[in-house]
């Protein structure tokens, strides 16, 4: 008898992940920081590297003392994880297993998703309103956990924290989980973020190193939960997900202030440069509050095509399920000056060069 896979599987795709750009400043369909590594954060690994061949901290306690005075938390209320992805599957795991049931915004944060058909869950996906989540609309549904991505991906949308109080006290769901990982972008990530309300045990918090500090390839990031959320989540967890040179990088960034602030204000510099310029070649861009925009454009397929043979590499809306869109990441001042070169040879009437006839 040939072993199955449980036949709910059948429903998901392999992921297939944004290009990069034979350039990296042209690299725009991933999220990623447009800023170089740090060499302080570089000094940081090549110290911890002197220690692979003993395992990581499994708790990596370093990093939530951090965490901990950051956020004004208490260590047992923080948890680190391989990305903050790992994280997702381990609330999944936990609490959506044998039957659970969720909510969540459609389009959603794939990993949402994929996880909760993972473990055959009921999933209740609720079409964003105005590109925001319809937050009333998904307080009707019954659910054990309702995922709010604030700002959302794809869309770059924000919630203020007086909307997510409304939401967690109307909905039914018996957990939230926020998702910040872009809430470093946003105006005012202090007023917005949800991690004051993780102490009625109700809500949890996911945060990531992959943006504004600039880890993705490090894989780390952190849920800000109650204690019996953090406890029930360490029993189940792989001890040793998390690489100590990831340990490393993380505090090596939480201790330089500078430095992330000077990655935010980047960012955000040139998110509204990003978004003048998609909006003069005629796009319409929803407003970002995130380190990539959404703009709807006609003939999105051909534009994506042209970008490409001209170095840029962006994410296609459809494939996040926002077809007649793009989403761009915020780039680099090089990567700003490629799409910038890019656009100006576009005319969404003619094909792309590599077009057939
Ligand atoms: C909304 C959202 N949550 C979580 C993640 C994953 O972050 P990590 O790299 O920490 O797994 C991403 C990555 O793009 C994301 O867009």
């Amino acid at each position: 008898m040939t072993l199955r896979p449980r036949p709910w599987l059948d429903a998901l795709e392999p992921y297939v992940p944004g290009q990069a750009a034979p350039l990296v400043e042209g690299s725009m369909a991933s999220n990623e920081s447009p800023l170089p590594v740090d060499p302080a954060l570089l000094e940081a690994i090549q110290q911890a590297a002197r220690t692979i061949r003993r395992y990581p901290d499994p708790l990596a306690d370093e990093v939530r003392r951090e965490l901990a005075l950051l956020h004004g938390l208490s260590p047992d209320q923080i948890l680190v994880g391989n990305g903050s992805d790992e994280l997702i599957y381990l609330l999944g795991w936990a609490y959506l297993a044998g039957g659970g049931s969720v909510v969540c915004a459609d389009p959603a944060y794939r990993m949402n998703t994929v996880i909760s058909t993972i473990v055959n869950a009921h999933i209740i996906q609720v079409p964003l309103h105005d590109w925001h989540h319809d937050l009333a609309a998904m307080a009707q549904v019954e659910a054990d956990i309702a995922f709010v991505v604030n700002p959302h991906n794809p869309t770059g949308t924000l919630h203020s924290r007086k909307a997510l109080v409304r939401f967690v006290e109307s909905s039914p769901a018996k957990l939230v989980v926020v998702d910040e990982a872009y809430i470093d972008f946003c105006d005012d990530p202090e007023g917005t973020t949800a991690v004051g309300l993780t102490g009625s045990g109700r809500v949890a918090v996911l945060r990531t190193f992959s943006k504004a500090h600039g880890l993705a390839g490090l894989r780390i990031g952190y849920l800000l939960a109650s204690p019996e959320i953090i406890r029930t989540l360490r029993t189940i967890r792989p001890p040793f997900s998390v690489s100590s040179l990831a340990q490393a990088a993380a505090v090596a960034s939480l201790r330089d202030r500078a430095r992330f602030d000077e990655m935010r204000g980047y960012v955000r510099a040139h998110r509204a440069a990003l978004s003048e310029l998609l909006a003069a070649h005629g796009f319409s861009v929803v407003p970002s509050q995130s380190n990539f925009v959404l703009a709807e454009v006609p003939a999105a397929d051909r534009l994506i095509e042209h970008l490409r043979l001209n170095g840029v590499a962006v994410r296609s809306g459809a494939s996040l399920g926002v077809p007649g869109t793009v989403r761009v990441s915020v780039p680099s001042q090089a990567g700003l000056e490629l799409i910038t070169a890019a656009l100006t040879t576009w005319d969404a009437r003619t094909p792309a060069t590599s077009d057939p006839a």
